[in-house]
């Protein structure tokens, strides 16, 4: 899987790398590597939407963050050959923006809101007849004047993103047709991923030091391109014109990864608990406050991974660190816990 193109180019510009940001995301399904499930069903209901000529079903994406959420919404108006406009929740502040973004719809186009969790609750509303029935009731002018307007829309997709489906409340998590959860990565898909990416970039990089990054990635696309690009800068400097599993390691090392890939964070998080709290059970609140992190952010980013590989088991009275992680960290599990 090698190219024969040194590491030694230039680095990118900004721009560029907003260009390669671009490049890195699949088009089509075929080039999407990874949640076989998913996508073997969304080919199925893209193929039949088509047969009917009909919108495809409204989707909701769930999952933790940079699993590729918003590159399989790409994908889908691109399989799909309509247009797609991105949004987010918290962008959308009022009705009127709504409705101008639904204004702008073509028959089958797809609607993109990210981070849909957090749409303003009268948005929210106003969504739910746009997508059940295809219209909105505003009203216009104020006071004396004010009347409603019934306002038919063209039949079309509402995709929604978020990275917690239990934040959604039930009329409109009940009105997408198509639930899909996202799941972490395999290190093989990974090292698809990373072989990929580096053929974009224009870099080497062995078969042992793909999937060594990959083991390090956390299951998560974003984070592999990431490392990816440190690991190439490391490479750079060294002079090495292809990437081996020693420089993954040692630029991992100097960036605090560590060998399953948890970082700076996930250490502190479970030192605090066994050091401070003999390894739970212990309150999300209690640990977000030691480590001075935002719950949100450890429910959405940190715990969703810890808890995957079985380093942390959530339980009734909190949080506890499995013996797995004690072992990974150099500790013994206490005696008095088993
Ligand atoms: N299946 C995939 N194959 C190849 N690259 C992928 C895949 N999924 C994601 N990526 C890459 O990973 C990066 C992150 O993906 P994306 O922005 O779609 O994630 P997300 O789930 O929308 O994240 P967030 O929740 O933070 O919005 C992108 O650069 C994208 O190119
Ligand atoms: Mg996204």
């Amino acid at each position: 899987m090698e190219k024969d193109h040194g590491v030694l180019s230039d680095q990118p510009t900004g721009a560029e790398e907003d260009q390669l940001e671009v490049t890195l995301r699949p088009q089509k399904l075929r080039e999407y590597i990874g949640q076989p499930k998913i996508k073997h069903e969304l080919q199925v209901y893209i193929k039949a939407a088509q047969a009917r000529e009909e919108a495809l079903d409204h989707v909701l994406l769930y999952g933790p963050p940079g699993l590729g959420k918003t590159t399989l919404a790409m994908v889908i108006a691109n399989e799909m050959g309509v247009n797609i406009k991105t949004t987010s929740g918290p962008a959308i502040e009022k009705p009127g923006d709504l409705v101008a973004l639904l204004n702008e719809l073509k028959p089958g186009d797809v609607l993109f809101i990210d981070e849909i969790h957090r749409l303003p609750k009268v948005v929210e509303e106003m969504l739910y007849s746009a997508m059940e029935d295809y219209y909105i009731d505003i009203v216009i002018g104020e006071g004396p004047t004010a009347h409603p307007v019934h306002f038919p829309l063209p039949p079309f997709t509402l995709i929604g993103a978020t990275t917690r489906a239990g934040m959604l409340s039930a009329p409109l998590r009940d009105r997408f047709g198509i639930v899909e959860h996202m799941n972490y990565y395999t290190t093989e898909e990974l090292t698809k991923i990373i072989f990929r990416s580096a053929t974009i970039f224009n870099t080497n990089i062995e078969d042992e030091g793909a999937h060594e990054l990959a083991l390090r990635s956390r299951g998560t696309p974003r984070i592999a391109n990431r490392l990816l690009k440190r690991v190439r800068d490391f490479a750079q400097v060294a002079g090495q014109h292809s990437i081996d599993s020693p420089i993954v390691k040692k630029a991992l090392t100097l960036l605090q990864v560590d060998d399953r890939g948890l970082d700076e964070t996930d250490r502190k998080m479970l030192l605090t608990m066994i050091n401070f709290y003999h390894g739970g059970p212990v309150g999300l609140k209690t640990i977000a406050a030691n480590i001075g992190e935002e719950t949100n952010t450890i429910e959405e980013m940190y715990e969703p991974y810890l808890i995957q590989i079985g380093f942390i088991s959530r339980t009734p009275r909190g949080r506890m660190v499995t013996p797995a992680a004690y072992e990974h960290l150099g500790f013994t599990y206490p005696t008095d816990k088993n």
